[in-house]
């Protein structure tokens, strides 16, 4: 079955040379392959403004520099976010394009009185969390216990309807060989081809 799939690119650095883009451009072209309805988006290449207020957050618009992207995110059956570990968790640019975009009215719905839940508005969609990182990926699952990974899937993607959300994490990736490089890109080309 098709499926409509969306990868965001989360690398802060626009440079072509990032792993993060090898694997999102492995992970597409195999979906697309397999004729699935791919749309990518490279988030290094967006305006993306700090959200600051409460008020913002709750009473004010999608940045016109996020529309398109904001609007992708609905039409997405599957999201694919792929970006590298930064200081634990998820880089600042990816964190402030969420905070922008998985707001009240295109996210979740506050509780009307008497509810007592928000109510998620993404339901009916699945995630995959492409993250690579410097230190081993067991370590950061053991000893970090994938906290900001967790983070992401549980206080983000999960509240506003998503999931599944599965991970891919690739460690060690400073150093790897041409070969281990190869595997990971033919790992993405699996996923891609089932759309998970
Ligand atoms: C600001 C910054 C913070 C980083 N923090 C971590 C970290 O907390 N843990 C870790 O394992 N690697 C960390 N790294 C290494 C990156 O995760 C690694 O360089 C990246 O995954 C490589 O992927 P790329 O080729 O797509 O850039 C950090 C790198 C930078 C630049």
């Amino acid at each position: 079955m098709s499926r409509r799939i969306l990868i965001l690119i989360g690398h802060p650095d626009p440079s072509p040379d990032r792993l993060c883009r090898a694997l999102a451009s492995a992970y597409a072209e195999a979906a697309e392959s397999a004729g699935h309805a791919v749309r990518k988006i490279d988030l290094a290449s967006l305006d993306i403004p700090f959200l600051r207020t409460m008020q913002e957050f709750e009473h004010g618009s999608i940045p016109d520099s996020l529309r398109e992207a904001a609007d992708a995110v609905v039409w997405a059956e599957h999201l694919v976010f792929v970006f590298p570990l930064w200081l634990g968790t998820v880089p600042a640019m990816l964190k402030a394009f969420l905070e922008q975009v998985m707001r009240p009215g295109t996210a979740f719905a506050y509780p009307e009185q008497g509810e007592g839940f928000a109510k998620s508005l993404l339901r009916g969609r699945s995630a995959r969390l492409i993250v690579t990182m410097g230190m081993p990926a067991a370590v950061y699952r053991i000893w970090f216990l994938s906290h900001g990974i967790a983070g992401m899937r549980r206080g983000i993607l999960n509240f506003v309807g998503i999931r599944p959300v599965r991970e891919t994490l690739l460690g060690m990736v400073a150093n790897a060989s041409d070969v281990k490089r190869a595997s990971w890109l033919e790992q993405m080309q699996r996923l891609g081809a089932r759309a998970v």
